[in-house]
């Protein structure tokens, strides 16, 4: 019989798919498609193991409560694990984040409570501070994945080893979008110790601060922080589990090029990814132009663009200028 045990064993080993479409050079561009993933998202990897990591410590005893900042994708990674595991859920989120997220979220039975988007971190409406308010009053965990090293181990256990196996220990670059850092940062530093030529170049937005931090080893000034419209990439702070040491390069992608980006994958290559996939894929291909037949990017679409449906559509990517006529 082939029964899995529960729906989470069914994580991971996702497929690694080339853009030969939306890329079409003499190096190979291919991007791992997370929505595969149970829970539809590339965070379905880490909710489990900040969990483990709650109860490896002892901040986490049965039947306990869990509260974390998130825009919803590491919530429902941590929503699967917690029902499974017999926790309960609390996710606290910028009101930003698409009306779909919250009904999955709730769906998934975690409570959501919503903050402003647009104070500071350090604002006691932030959602971080809130989250932070919420664990002392209940004596909830936090597993905080901006600065939980559960979080790029779980790259480094998973997301690393598939991507050296699928491509057969031959990509050059990876090429990814930078959130909490989780993600490139795990995986970096696995690809790195199976090869030390590999490149790893970080995906950030126009107004978040990774970009300027790599190349100058401090924050930028606070009038080039600002607020875009890409889901789940960049930050207005420097969180712990971005691992600059296995970084190689940092590029920017606007908002524009990011939802072109996202609708090209969609209407070339049949993939609908959130705007996220759309600006590490942009990111990825032009880190491609430059390479010969030898060059073998990998990128890696984080979700589905039918998480977004608020946003992906005609009528809100022509409000916010996104399209250009072609509907391209
Ligand atoms: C939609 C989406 N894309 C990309 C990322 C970035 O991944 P990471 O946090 O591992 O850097 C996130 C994380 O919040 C996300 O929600």
């Amino acid at each position: 019989m082939e029964i899995y045990e529960n729906i989470l064993e069914t994580l991971g080993n996702t497929p690694l798919v080339k853009l030969g479409r939306f890329f079409s050079g003499p190096a190979t561009l291919a991007a791992k498609v997370e929505s595969f993933n149970p829970g539809g998202s590339v965070k379905d990897r880490i909710g489990i193991s900040l969990i483990e990591a709650g109860e490896a410590n002892g901040q986490l005893k049965p039947g306990g409560t869990i509260v974390e900042p998130t825009s919803g994708n590491t919530g429902v990674g941590l929503a699967m694990a917690a029902n499974l595991k017999g926790y309960k859920l609390i996710c606290v989120a910028p009101d930003k984040i698409p009306k779909e997220k919250v009904a999955l979220l709730e769906a998934m039975g975690a409570t959501v409570v919503s903050c402003p988007t647009n104070v500071a971190a350090e604002d006691p409406r932030s959602y971080y501070k809130v989250s932070e308010r919420i664990r002392d009053e209940q004596g909830a965990y936090l597993p905080y994945q901006y600065y939980n090293p559960a979080n790029p181990e779980a790259h480094y256990r998973t997301t690393g080893p598939e991507i050296w196996r699928q491509t057969d220990g031959k990509v050059t670059h990876y090429v990814v979008g930078v959130g909490t850092g989780g993600t490139i940062s795990g995986t970096a530093k696995y690809l790195k110790e199976q090869n030390p030529n590999v490149q790893v170049i970080g995906v950030d937005t126009v107004g978040s601060v990774y970009k300027y931090y790599f190349e100058h080893r401090e924050l930028p000034p606070e009038d080039q922080i600002h607020q875009y419209l890409i889901d789940g990439i960049g930050e207005d702070f420097l969180p712990t589990c971005v691992w600059w040491d296995y970084i190689d390069g940092i590029v920017t992608i606007d908002d524009k090029t990011a939802y072109r980006a996202t609708m090209e994958l969609a209407r070339r290559e049949s993939i609908f990814t959130g705007s996220s996939g759309g600006a590490a894929a942009a990111g990825a291909r032009q880190v491609a132009q430059g390479l010969g037949a030898d060059g073998l990017v990998v990128t890696l679409l984080p979700d589905s663009g039918e998480r977004y449906l608020s946003k992906l559509n005609k009528q809100w990517l022509t409000e916010k200028g996104l399209l250009d006529g072609d509907g391209v």
